[in-house]
């Protein structure tokens, strides 16, 4: 099967790449990339016509892009896909589904599920359902302690070799710096990412949503901006000191940007991520009381999703994750209080930083998708994925960027709803997903 993608604006940020460009696929790999003209080459295969031609010369479809842009497939480095066990929210065929439509061609599972994915046989299971029912690339993210208590290491090496890339207690903090700063010295013996959720319980305890005048006018507990920077500065004292590969999830606060700034200016080997919630919401939102404005980390205030937007731009912040955090309706639908943390992204995200981001000129398209696309598979590992150089995996994200949309929950793929987005008017859409050159998502 070869499919001629003909015409598309392809951007690699890689390659230095920003032009109008056809790409050839086959056997699931980039096999040829040439400037549009030369394509006139290429002809429609008719049942077996033998192509005449030394260069490819022969395709099984060719999609025209022509008024598209073209990327490398974006990757999200931070997803709950909820199974097993709460598959009344997701589960991985819903939650692949949500990211093949929202322009993401692999997903990071995160090990929050039940059972944890803290052993062998959950992460086997996960890869086993991905491979049976996934529509993209599933990677599971193994726990650092088990059962994510936070008390004893994991079974680092096990999960490694199950297929787990990196390791994290996503969803909780690891409040105990010497297991922390175990974990980092077991996870560099295999080269695997550390993801860590910086949250000082101590500080953060009860608390619902940003401390400050809001949390204060509306009568919420609220979250110290200091209980996210305190633990991102221990950690990266610890990756300084193990010199493992540390990530960090959903950075929020200011006071993180400046100090990954500075650690990153140092040398130190870290790596950030920001979700489009945090980038174009604030505290603000928190005050019809709508349980869909309540994350953790929480929204927090106009100065800090200021210093996220320059931290992103400057590239302290290297990803744009989404938190998919699906939740079942009955569960949101309390009082704040009681309302757990997080909503659903990756039908979204990138919509929204296209609209918001992009469209008021804070990052640059071609920054957007090394945000998006490069940088998460550098942080993976995945030297064949996060740009379009021929022998590259042919998974490619296809963006309309004229296209104007309105959110809808009621239409998504994933399970759950609970996006604070319902109703957001967007401009720039992925029309197009492909993984390993299959098409697993075309808008109509
Ligand atoms: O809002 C969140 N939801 N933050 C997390 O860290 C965990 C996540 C979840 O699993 O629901």
């Amino acid at each position: 099967m070869r499919l001629l993608i003909k015409g598309g604006r392809v951007i690699d940020p890689v390659h230095n790449v920003d032009d109008i460009l056809d790409i050839l696929i086959e056997g699931g790999k980039i096999i040829w990339i040439s400037k549009v003209g030369d394509s006139s080459q290429f002809t429609v295969n008719s049942k077996g016509k033998k192509s005449v031609n030394s260069q490819p010369s022969t395709v099984d479809r060719v999609l025209d892009a022509k008024g598209l842009v073209v990327c490398p497939g974006f990757i999200d480095l931070h997803a709950h896909l909820r199974e097993p066990g709460r598959e009344d929210e997701e589960t991985i065929a819903t939650g692949t589904q949500a990211a093949a439509r929202g322009g993401f061609t692999a997903v990071c599972a995160m090990p929050n599920t039940d059972p944890i994915n803290d052993n062998q046989s959950v992460t086997e299971f996960i890869l086993d359902k991905a491979k049976r029912e996934g529509l993209v690339h599933v990677f599971p993210v193994g726990a650092l302690s088990k059962g994510q208590k936070g008390e004893e290491l994991a079974e680092i090496g096990d999960l490694y070799k199950a297929g787990c890339l990196a390791i994290s207690d996503d969803g909780r903090p690891v409040m105990n710096a010497e297991l922390m700063r175990h974990a980092m010295e077991y996870a560099s013996m295999f080269n695997m990412q550390v993801i860590s959720h910086c949250e000082d319980l101590n500080l953060s305890r009860d608390g619902v949503m940003h401390e400050g005048l809001v949390s204060t006018e509306l009568g919420l507990r609220g979250v110290p901006a200091a209980a996210e920077e305190v633990m991102v500065a221990r950690d990266l004292i610890l990756a300084e000191m193990t010199g493992a590969r540390l990530h960090l999830a959903h950075v929020s606060a200011a006071g993180s940007v400046r100090l990954i700034r500075e650690a990153k200016a140092r040398g130190v080997r870290i790596t950030a991520e920001v979700t489009p919630h945090h980038l174009v919401l604030t505290e603000e939102t928190v005050r019809g009381f709508n349980t869909n404005a309540k994350m953790n980390p929480p929204l927090r205030s106009a100065a800090d999703r200021e210093a996220l937007w320059e931290g992103l731009h400057d590239g302290t912040i290297d990803a744009i994750a989404t938190d998919h955090a699906p939740h079942a309706l009955a569960e949101k639908d309390v009082e704040f209080d009681y309302a757990p943390f997080g909503i659903i992204g990756l039908e979204t995200a990138v919509g929204i930083v296209l609209t918001v981001l992009v469209g008021k000129g804070a990052l640059s398209l071609s920054e957007a998708i090394a945000r998006f696309s490069t940088n998460p598979a550098r942080i993976l590992g995945l030297n064949n994925k996060g740009h379009l150089g021929v022998g590259a995996d042919a998974d490619l994200t296809i963006l309309d960027l004229k296209r104007e949309w309105r959110v809808d929950v009621s239409g998504f793929s994933s399970k759950s709803r609970n996006s604070p987005f319902d109703g957001w008017h967007l401009r720039g859409m992925p029309v197009l997903t492909l993984v390993e050159g299959k098409v697993v998502w075309e808008a109509q």
